[in-house]
């Protein structure tokens, strides 16, 4: 199977980065602040971060007590970014596809990962490893593009407008058709898997993990005076959170 690197695409790096360096970016806004809120205690545990990206939760981690944390992911500009940036001597960064993790030689308290999971064709299989990889009790925390922004066949579906170009309501489709999407996001050709929510469930449920939390993220109070657009969220979410525990 063979994977896309889209993050090592030096228009698509350059894009990516630009997106996250705004003030007004809906990881920190949205998706961080909730994954944050989620996290189970981290005093002396073990942490698995695929698609680690530049690092910064890797770090968090640490912060939060962490004894131990390996980040991969398989851009090695990002991990360039990462090893710079979000060094510490507790942290290892592997340069390696998620598709891969049945080969590491390390059990984990928690497996995490941000906004990666839909880059990944083969879910099944993704669960199976991370549970063999968890210890008992161990909890797997995840976010992802929210299946009705991956429903759509060009990968997009669209915001309708009122007349005063405030959005009203947005239209998607295909949901009920999982797989492969292509579409244009920074560059064109950009590949990710569209699972419903329903599949993404109940695959960790026959898996064997236990479903702790399904978090479709809505703006607070602070990110809606930041930045006033987001109340965008109430009407069509951009992601999905899971944190399910190995039973
Ligand atoms: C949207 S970024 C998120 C980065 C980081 N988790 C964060 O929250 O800032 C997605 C990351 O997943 C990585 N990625 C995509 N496919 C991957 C795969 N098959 N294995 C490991 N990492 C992958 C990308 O290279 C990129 O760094």
């Amino acid at each position: 199977m063979s994977e896309q690197i889209i993050f090592d695409n030096k228009q698509f790096f350059e894009g990516y980065k630009a997106i996250r360096d705004r003030e007004t970016n809906l990881n920190d806004l949205l998706e961080q602040p909730a994954m944050k809120r989620l996290l189970p205690d981290l005093a002396g545990k073990t942490v698995l971060d695929l698609g680690c990206g530049y690092g910064h939760n890797c770090v968090d981690f640490i912060e939060h007590g962490a004894a131990k944390v390996i980040g991969i992911d398989i851009s090695k500009k990002m991990l360039e970014v990462a090893m710079r940036k979000s060094s510490h001597k507790n942290i290892e960064y592997i340069n390696m596809s998620m598709t891969e993790i049945a080969s590491l030689p390390y059990k984990f308290d928690l497996v995490y990962s941000s906004l990666a999971f839909h880059y990944i064709e083969d879910f099944e299989k993704l669960t199976a490893d991370i549970y063999s990889l968890l210890n008992d009790n161990g909890c797997l925390l995840f976010s992802q593009d929210h299946p009705i922004t991956t429903a759509t066949a060009d990968g997009m579906g669209h915001w309708n407008m009122d007349e005063n170009g405030n959005r009203i309501s947005y239209t998607f489709s295909n949901y009920g058709q999982e797989g492969k999407r292509e579409f244009h996001w920074i560059t064109d050709g950009v590949i990710n898997y569209h699972r419903t929510v329903g599949s993404l469930i109940t695959t960790l449920a026959k898996m064997g993990f236990i479903i702790d939390t399904v978090e479709e993220p809505t703006p607070k109070k602070w990110a809606i005076e930041k930045y006033p657009i987001i109340t965008k969220e109430f009407l069509k979410p951009s992601f999905i959170i899971v944190k399910a525990k190995k039973g």
